[in-house]
């Protein structure tokens, strides 16, 4: 009996290969969708192990790939007679299999939560992702390329797709942790230029005080922090548009916006200055309000005629509004020219520095640009207590994020971030916290975010919340709060999106 021989030309199709490159991107896709909203702070500890491994695995795919684009290059260019040849399959199994992999890490990081409402962040997920999904398209179309000796054009167009969002993801990943300005802040100025960066050759002369046009450089600014947003071509509320002086003085349904040399009786201050619960008050409620000093100018400028063209040298000032401009100062930049924040001193700088010895990671700036500070807990845990944060007191007024979840720390901590005015976000998580700190966070109306799940916090300090106009959101997983103060809350606090985990 003679074994019954395969033909030899007979093709084994990659089936079950491609069956689990299907099935693999199909998991990818409904990963984030299926997980939701990232909630950091309910993540278990060895999910944000397993997260941090993203740094590490991440440099496979990039290795991997940009090897195989290399050879696959050379095939290209460097052909030899018409002989079929291509490059082997593994490789390009083992960069998508590592590509698979460094996503879910860093998916696992993003959702361990620190990077909600950072576009950056949400288009760097999206990127790795849609690069997963391409490499292992790449690997399956490749494996049948081989199987049946057909055409490779398909399969190298996909591998360059591959490469290019690669390239895409990567840059934005770098950016995350470098900042974007990483590759490029010390690129010579002909590159810089080649980039349309800015070149730092001279300084640029700045508008001196006095040649400033007060409409253009110094009371649009104003509106243009406080009012265009609605009040703008495609969203003129009112009807009435405050981007360009002639639609200004043209004004909306109620007639005229203002009246030269008459600001008591210029709509837009009759409405700046109504009681602040007057619905028709401007800006509307809940929408950051015009400083005092900021109505002080307006009202001057409209008082001393509105024109348009003059300058602050052809007034005379008197000294409320001089008082007032001072106050404006770090606003008061050329028309076109963003408000830059000041880059943090030297001084700040090695404060923070020595602090970080006590912390090492926990405390950093937010920004290169800004002088505001971040503290995170997660990696010390129960190692903090109130003394240990209290060594940080000096820098508190500028911090902007705190994390001090699964700490020691107790009431007496938060009563020292009463000072952190500009402080957006509250991670208070498992710690011993009561109502007590809830006063104090009633103070620091900036704040966007607070985390209280599983705290000791009842109905009654809770509610007092709703004294937090920004408050954009509440997480109160495993507290003692009762749905009718969600309720009351969410009545008070409509745009503050509330977890319960109920
Ligand atoms: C968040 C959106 C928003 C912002 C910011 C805002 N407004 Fe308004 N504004 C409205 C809406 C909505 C109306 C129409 C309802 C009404 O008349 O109260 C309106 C109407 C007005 C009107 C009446 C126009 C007319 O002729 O009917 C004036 C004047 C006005 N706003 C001035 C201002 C000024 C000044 C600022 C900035 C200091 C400002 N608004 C900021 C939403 C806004």
């Amino acid at each position: 009996m003679a074994d019954p021989v395969e033909p030899v030309t007979r093709v084994r199709r990659p089936w079950a290969l491609t069956f689990f490159g299907l099935l693999a991107i199909a998991g990818l896709i409904a990963m984030p969708i299926l997980a939701g909203a990232p909630d950091g702070e309910k993540m278990p500890d060895m999910v944000r192990f397993l997260g941090h491994f993203h740094p590490v695995l991440l440099h496979l795919p990039i290795g991997v790939f940009s090897l195989i684009l290399f050879q696959e290059l050379g095939l290209i260019f460097f052909r030899r007679g018409g002989e079929r040849r291509e490059t082997t399959l593994f490789p390009m199994f083992f960069g998508a299999a590592s590509a698979i992999l460094a996503v879910v890490a860093g998916f696992l990081l993003y959702h361990g939560g620190g990077y909600e409402d950072n576009a950056l962040a949400d288009r760097h997920l999206w990127g790795g992702l849609i690069f997963a999904v391409i490499a292992v398209l790449t690997f399956v179309i490749k494996a049948w390329t081989a199987a049946v000796a057909g055409n490779q054009a398909f399969y190298r167009l996909l591998l360059f797709g591959s490469v290019a969002v690669m390239g895409f993801a990567s840059h934005d990943g770098a950016s995350i942790t470098h900042g974007s300005s990483y590759l490029t802040d010390y690129a010579p100025a002909p590159i810089r230029k080649l980039l349309g960066l800015e070149v730092n050759e001279k300084p640029k002369e700045e508008v001196k005080n006095e040649d400033q046009i007060v409409y253009a450089d110094i009371v649009a600014p104003i509106f243009e922090r406080r009012c265009v947003q609605c009040h703008k071509a495609d969203k003129a509320k009112g009807r009435l548009r405050m981007d360009t002086f002639d639609l200004l003085v043209k004004g909306g349904k109620e007639g005229e916006g203002i009246i030269p040399g008459d600001a008591d009786n210029s709509n837009i201050v009759i409405r700046m200055e109504l009681e602040e619960d007057d619905d028709e008050r401007m800006p509307p409620e809940g929408k950051p309000q015009v400083e005092p000093h900021e109505l002080v100018i307006i009202k001057w400028w409209l008082d001393s005629g509105a024109d348009p063209a003059k300058k602050l040298s052809e007034f005379e000032i008197p000294a409320p509004v001089q008082q007032a401009l001072k106050q404006l100062a770090p606003f008061s930049a050329p028309a076109g020219a963003e408000a830059k924040p000041v880059a943090p001193g030297d001084d700040l700088k090695s404060l923070v520095a020595q602090l970080s010895n006590d912390f090492p990671g926990a405390l950093g700036f937010e920004s290169e640009e800004s002088p505001n500070l971040t503290f995170t807990a997660v990696s010390l845990r129960g190692n903090l207590d109130d003394d240990g944060f209290k060594k940080i007191e000096s820098v508190i007024p500028q911090l902007v994020t705190v994390d001090l979840s699964a700490t020691k720390v107790t009431d007496a901590t938060v009563a020292l971030l009463s000072s952190a005015e500009n402080l957006r976000l509250i991670r208070l998580a498992e710690t011993g916290v009561t109502d007590v700190s809830l006063e104090t966070l009633l103070k620091l109306q900036k704040l966007e975010s607070i985390n209280l799940y599983g705290t000791q916090v009842t109905d009654a300090g809770v509610r007092k919340l709703a004294g937090l106009t920004n408050l954009k959101r509440l997480f109160l997983w495993q507290t003692a709060v009762s749905p009718e103060t969600i309720a009351i809350l969410k009545e008070k606090l409509p745009g503050c999106e509330i977890t319960t985990g109920i």
